[in-house]
């Protein structure tokens, strides 16, 4: 079955072949074919098709590619927030809180949070997302966080080098054994992704490149948290292995920014994760000054940052991080697709999967300039209603 979408006032096609960054139409219209783009192009060649929807000027973007979170979680932290926010410090050590939250939980606990989250995103306009385990830290917490999240998306990432838990506080090379051996066995077969977090309190450098590199043995694609909390080797350490992005770069030397561009690394930016820690937001411009890809990001977790709203985290990019509402636009689109080396998702051309959104808003710039209002007037995956 095939649906035309006509009268679209602005359509951002994130076209690699275009001139300008998101390949922007006016008075466009698209037609769907099954899950695919089958044609774009000027409403007055629009073809005939099954089934025609009039947008009346609405503006169409590519659905929001979420390539950062971490959904497998029980419990909330509000009272770490409300004392963030009363002057407490933002560390890692909060994890914990959630570790425990998240083995209590039952399966149909964690699964309905997720899927709950995951409809949250939904409404906001995300249609892909990635998420992370985590919170587990057990052989069997982790394989079950993934396999939970499998069943909600294919892009999923071992993480168990978030933190040292508990019961290996004195024995953290102990834990990486174990998260390299027992656990990695369990977790590859439900991820796509291996993870660490690199960071003072979490992982050193050699930890990670460990975690990492037999992650890779087993077959998963490379990703690392880095440069969140503090300067540090993380940026340089994804560099180093080629990983696919690095998220956070919170801080970041002149090197840095030199290898991320040197080994074609994604830097993932988190502004929800600044806006909610209070930490200083990191210098989009100059990664995207330098030839970095810069992909947005939710980092929906119950710690740093509990917001599910990519519209959120651009109009933050666009206010904090100093990004044009269209680079930050292409950053949680094209951006987040590069960021999960995928190709199909994040622009709409022929042949890209019919994954969109249409705003009740004239275009994209509205996303930043009317923060905090719900713009997503309908999330369309496919021809099918
Ligand atoms: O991406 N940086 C590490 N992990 C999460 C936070 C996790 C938490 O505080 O629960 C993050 O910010
Ligand atoms: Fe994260």
């Amino acid at each position: 079955m095939s649906l035309l979408l006509t009268n679209i006032g602005e359509l951002v096609t994130n076209d690699p072949a275009a001139d300008d960054l998101l390949g922007l139409r006016h008075e466009a219209a698209l037609v769907i074919e099954g899950d695919h783009v089958a044609w774009v192009g000027d409403a007055a060649d629009a073809p005939a098709a099954d089934e025609r929807r009039d947008l009346e000027g609405r503006a169409v973007l590519p659905g929001f590619v979420d390539s950062h979170s971490h959904l497998a979680f029980a419990g909330d932290r509000a009272e770490e927030f409300r004392a963030r926010m009363t002057g407490e410090p933002y560390t890692a050590g909060g994890i914990r809180t959630t570790v425990a939250a998240t083995r209590a939980a039952s399966d149909a606990d964690l699964r309905a949070r997720m899927a709950r989250l995951v409809a949250e995103m939904r409404a906001q306009g995300t249609t892909t997302v990635e998420i992370k385990s985590g919170y587990g830290l057990t052989v069997d917490d982790e394989a079950r966080s993934l396999r939970l999240a499998r069943e909600l998306t294919d892009e999923t990432t071992f993480l168990g080098a978030h933190v040292v838990p508990p019961e290996y506080a004195d024995d953290p090379a102990g834990y990486v054994a174990l998260a390299t051996g027992p656990m990695l066995d369990a977790a590859a077969p439900h991820a796509r992704w291996i993870d660490a977090f690199c960071e003072t309190g979490a992982f050193d450098a050699d930890q990670a490149r460990e975690v990492l590199t037999a992650g890779m043995r087993a077959g998963l694609r490379g990703r690392l948290h880095a440069n969140q909390l503090g300067p540090g080797p993380g940026v340089r350490l994804a560099a180093e292995l080629g990983l696919v992005a690095v998220d956070h770069c919170t801080y970041l030397t002149d090197d840095d920014v030199h290898a991320l561009r040197e080994a074609g690394t994604v830097a993932t930016l988190l502004p929800g994760v600044e806006f909610s820690t209070r930490q200083p937001y990191p210098d989009a411009r100059r990664l995207l000054d330098a030839g970095v890809q810069v992909a947005l990001a939710s980092d929906c977790n119950p710690g740093s940052c509990f917001t599910s709203s990519l519209p959120f985290c651009i109009a933050v990019a666009v206010r904090d991080m100093h990004l044009s509402p269209a680079q930050a636009v292409h950053a949680a689109t094209a951006g987040g697709a590069a960021a999960l080396d995928r190709t199909d998702v994040g622009r709409l051309v022929p042949g890209s999967r019919a994954d969109l959104v249409v705003l009740d808003a004239p275009s994209h710039v509205h996303l930043a300039y009317r923060p905090g209002v719900p713009l997503v007037a309908s999330v369309i995956t496919g021809s099918r209603r």
